[in-house]
């Protein structure tokens, strides 16, 4: 049965294309075991492994035009926000090299524009800057119109401004859990809104990134607010990822552990002084442990050239996820333990 997108791209140079895609289910014959703790009939889990013999892989529809994976960035319309800084500065500055042509929003003006002029001045192309406030859903929608009306839809979609803040549920206030919502998963939804649309309409295909956490996959301490913002916007990718999927559009959901950027110093703990020596020793604790930004960068690059869903900056998030899917028990005691050491070490920080 053909799967058609057939809206054009209306005011754009692609316009009039007019995709007629085609389900084509190879029937592909894979092997694959699963393992699950069972919740216990009995107060002690059970092991039980099933073997799935058969998993139908339906290949996405195109005739040609869209294509899934992208396999090149090479005049690519690629979005990104939060590209003044860290992860979102490293990506643009990679996918420039590429030869994508750039789309740069963040909220820190001065900022974007030193990257901007960074990346041109390496003979990179940035096609649109403007400073903008991912949580205001009328500035993205303008940004939005503003560039479909100059360059017709785009390719990819890089999700990456965020901000954050931890801090145990009797000192987090309403306005923490409120600028985490609004920013990290409302943000990314309004351009989810405003760009996605467009971007099947001209039945090209293309990729959206995601860029959650580690805890967006773990309920690590003190997280509450950041992990309800991290959770929700994994919430969104793993739907899309499969929605999507027949319009060509690839979805990538970013987990990084730590990563070595400005973040780090802005990351508020609410109730505890930043400037205490011992949660100095913390934080600096956190950055020798974290990766370069440049390497989440190529991580993401990468995953959208191979449209992997999960993409992973250290082994130890993708160890622990796995950890975690796979042997219920000792992660949950493992979590408990972890939670008791931080607090502990919290605490000792908040007496000084
Ligand atoms: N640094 C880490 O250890 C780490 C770990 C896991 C996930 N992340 C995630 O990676 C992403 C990038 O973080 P980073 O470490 O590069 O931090 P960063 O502070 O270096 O960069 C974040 C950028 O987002 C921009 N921004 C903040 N609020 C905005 C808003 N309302 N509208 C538009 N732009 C806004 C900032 O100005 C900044 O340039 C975030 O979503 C963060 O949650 C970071």
């Amino acid at each position: 049965m053909p799967a058609s997108v057939t809206k054009a791209d209306e005011g754009h140079p692609d316009a009039g294309v007019a995709v007629r895609g085609r389900h084509r289910p190879l029937g592909v014959l894979l092997l694959a075991a699963a393992a699950e703790v069972r919740p216990p009939q009995t107060d002690r889990p059970t092991l039980e492994w099933r073997t799935l013999l058969f998993v139908t892989y339906d290949r996405p529809p195109t005739d040609g035009t869209a294509t899934m994976p992208i396999k090149t960035l090479q005049d690519r319309r690629c979005l990104i926000t939060g590209a003044a800084s860290g992860i979102g500065r490293a990506t643009a500055i990679a996918a420039g090299r590429r030869g994508a042509r750039l789309f740069l929003t963040d909220i820190n003006d001065a900022g974007l524009q030193a990257v901007a002029a960074e990346i041109r001045g390496a003979g990179g192309t940035v096609s649109f800057v403007r400073a903008a406030d991912i949580s205001d859903h009328g500035a993205v929608a303008a940004m939005a119109k503003e560039i479909h009306g100059d360059h017709g839809s785009l390719d990819v979609l890089m999700n990456i401004a965020g901000v954050s803040t931890w801090g145990t549920v009797e000192n987090l206030q309403h306005e923490h859990w409120q600028r985490m919502v609004d920013i990290n998963l409302m943000g990314p939804i309004h351009v989810i809104e405003c760009f996605v649309p467009p971007m099947i309409a001209a039945g090209r295909g293309g990729h959206l990134v995601n860029v959650s956490s580690a805890a967006g996959l773990f309920g690590l301490p003190w997280h509450a607010a950041y992990s309800a913002s991290k959770f929700g916007l994994r919430g969104v990718s793993e739907v899309l990822r499969f929605d999507l999927r027949r319009h060509g559009i690839g979805v990538s959901l970013v987990c990084p552990g730590g990563v070595d950027t400005p973040l780090v110093g802005t990351v508020q703990i609410v109730g505890v002084d930043r400037d205490n020596p011992r949660i100095k020793q913390l934080v600096g604790h956190f950055q020798r442990r974290a990766v370069a930004p440049e390497r989440v960068a190529a991580a993401i690059l990468t995953g959208i050239q191979k449209n992997r869903y999960m993409v992973y900056s250290s082994s130890d998030v993708r160890v622990g996820y796995w950890f975690q899917r796979k042997f219920a028990l000792p992660y949950e005691l493992a979590m408990r333990g972890l939670n008791d050491a931080l607090t502990a070490a919290m605490r000792r920080a908040q007496r000084g």
